[in-house]
């Protein structure tokens, strides 16, 4: 480690290895740093669960889709045996991406010299090759990273000696089980480029100090900043809680879903399942927001609306979806200025670590545990 790099962590367990009443957050050059990225890539990233997509979109045998993983290009595959695969998706011949284009099919083709990778990743046609002495068609195999299925969201962990994923997620598995989560549909999804931190956004969707100031009318009437508690949860995820104002049941578009608590009808709750799995659990459908992030200052965000088959059961769910659609883009609409403007400020000489209100707890959470993994040898 630099000495820089070292002197940068030293002022990161200074601001943030504290009780919540002392502490500030990160420094900004946690945000700004290509260091500090590369850290992050290398000790969070590769190291932990990282959550791509969810099962029920590649339901058949050859569907697939492409995605980075810490600047690993992936492609997740479902088998002839049903199973979910994490395969490279990088060529074993001269390092092409595999599975840009067909969404679909038994095999898997290169583009460039149409190696063709069978859907468990080995090869199985090589043209032309035969002149190449001593050339083995079992060297060639796309190399493969755990995936696991939680609750219908496929996760991928690059390291490989993973711990289980769902031993570490217990109990948070008893709190999401009335929602019955692995049966969620996709109502809809909304992508935005985000050019600032990753971080800056996970920030912002675990605290909701800035509702009065931020969404005065689409959250601040209903769920204010002032009765929002973040949980101390000594645990791999972080919670917020923003119980509605006086108690009141939450106005849903679909019917609240059954057998969930009487609280969860009464507000909502948000959690980010480190390092950056952020989820929006409301009564009558669930909010996931996917980060793929690709630099220090950028991330593409997809913004996925799940709801219950059975709400999708009724005549006008089309209308549904579309409110469903619109809701999310306008509180993220509101959401995106404060980014950018946290983005630029952050680039600033004079900004410095700033103090936090007891409402930014989760804040203080997340940053803990990031120091922590930064910190694990
Ligand atoms: S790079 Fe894939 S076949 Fe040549
Ligand atoms: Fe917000």
């Amino acid at each position: 480690m630099s000495a820089s790099l070292a002197n940068l962590m030293e002022e990161g367990r200074n601001a943030v290895l504290r009780p919540l009443a002392q502490a500030s957050t990160l420094p900004p050059r946690f945000y700004t740093s290509p260091d500090i990225f590369e850290a992050e890539r290398e000790r969070v990233f590769r190291r932990n669960w990282v959550s791509v997509g969810r099962a029920s979109e590649i339901p058949d045998a050859g569907d697939r889709f492409r995605i980075d993983v810490a600047g690993e290009p992936l492609m997740i595959v479902r088998g002839k045996d049903t199973q979910i695969r994490a395969l490279s998706a990088v060529c074993r011949h001269r390092w092409m991406l595999l599975g840009e284009g067909a969404e679909s099919s038994g095999t898997i083709a290169c583009p460039y010299h149409k190696w063709t990778y069978a859907l468990d990743g080995t090869l199985m046609a090589a043209p032309l090759m035969d002149k190449a002495e001593g050339f083995e068609h079992d060297a060639c195999v796309l190399p493969s990273f755990a995936c696991e299925v939680w609750n219908g969201f496929i996760f991928v962990n690059l390291s490989s000696d993973a711990e289980p994923l769902a031993r570490s997620l217990t109990p948070l598995a008893e709190e999401f089980a009335p929602w019955k989560m692995d049966e969620l549909e996709i109502a809809g999804r909304v992508e935005f480029d985000q050019p600032c931190n990753w971080k800056v956004l996970a920030d912002n969707f675990m605290e909701a100090y800035h509702h009065f100031a931020i969404h005065p009318e689409t959250f601040e009437p209903n769920y204010p900043a002032a009765i929002s508690h973040a949980e101390e949860t000594n645990a791999p995820w972080a919670a917020l809680r923003m119980p509605h104002r006086d108690g009141a049941l939450s106005e849903t578009l679909f019917e609240p879903l059954d057998g969930i608590p009487d609280s969860a009808r009464r507000g909502f709750s948000v959690f980010n399942v480190y390092p950056s799995m952020l989820l929006a659990v409301l009564a009558d459908s669930v909010i996931w927001y996917r980060m793929e992030i690709d630099s220090v200052e950028h991330f593409k965000l997809t913004i996925y609306l799940l709801v219950h088959p059975q709400a999708l059961d009724v005549p006008d769910a089309e209308t549904l979806r579309s409110f469903l659609r619109d809701g999310a883009f306008a509180v993220h609409m509101e959401d995106i200025p404060a980014c950018d403007g946290v983005q630029k400020g952050l680039l600033s000489g004079s900004a410095r670590a700033g103090r936090l209100s007891h409402l930014e707890g989760a804040i203080h959470e997340q940053q803990k545990w990031l120091m922590a993994e930064l910190d694990r040898p």
